[in-house]
């Protein structure tokens, strides 16, 4: 698996669904990869996975290659133009690298997210944000995803370098249920974070942080 991505990286191009090669762009790099992979190899317990913004699917592979051993894995992807913009090679990425755990709902995650509440609430153990990065859109993926997550499960976020995805990131570090498990990128300029979430979000309706 790891020479599959290894190849794309090096070839820095992606063929899609129409048979047009693509140039990478947007997805995760190496070193981001392999910090999902270090966290998802370090916990065995980690199985039922979420993802929002597949992209071209290194992200995606990077997660499934660390639960494709692990019996009942289960891999969801929110990507509402993975078919489209995208030329379904996210997909066609995960086919080729042997990977049929995965399930792709393509809607955006504003109408997915919600509607997985309904069913899934507490059933993930890793979820990773990766979608439309303006500040109130990853707030909302943010909302979603931390009652999705199990407790002792882990939530990662990436581009934290941008000042939206920063001021969430900096906000949701004071909730009570998490806790930094690691980061990448130097100190002011952290591009990905990854919380556990310790304990059930039991935040009263007049919690606040007064760095707000
Ligand atoms: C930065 S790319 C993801 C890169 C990917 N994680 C990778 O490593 O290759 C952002 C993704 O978010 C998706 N996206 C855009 N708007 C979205 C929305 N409203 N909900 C969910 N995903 C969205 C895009 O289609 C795109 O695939």
């Amino acid at each position: 698996m790891n020479e599959f991505i290894k190849n794309i990286y090096e070839a820095d191009s992606v063929v899609g669904r129409s048979g047009k090669a693509h140039k990478l762009h947007s997805s995760i790099d190496h070193e981001e990869g392999e910090f999902l992979l270090s966290i998802i190899n370090s916990d065995s317990t980690i199985r039922n996975t979420l993802e929002v913004g597949c992209a071209y699917g290194l992200s995606s592979l990077y997660i499934c290659s660390g639960t494709i051993q692990r019996s009942g894995a289960s891999h969801t992807i929110i990507d509402p133009f993975q078919n489209t913009q995208w030329d379904g090679v996210g997909i066609k990425q995960l086919e080729a690298a042997g990977i049929d755990f995965y399930s792709l709902i393509e809607k955006k995650s504003e109408f997915a997210l919600p509607k997985l509440l309904e069913t899934n609430e507490g059933q993930f153990d890793f979820i990773f944000i990766d979608g439309w990065h303006t500040f109130d859109h990853t707030l909302l993926d943010c909302f979603y995803t931390t009652r999705l997550l199990r407790v002792g499960g882990i939530l990662a976020i990436d581009d934290v370098h941008f000042p939206s995805v920063k001021r969430v990131v900096d906000f949701l570090k004071n909730y009570p249920c998490y806790e930094e498990v690691g980061v990448v990128g130097e100190d002011q300029e952290n591009r990905m974070v990854a919380l556990r979430k310790i304990q059930e979000d039991k935040r009263n309706w007049d919690w606040h942080d007064d760095a707000f």
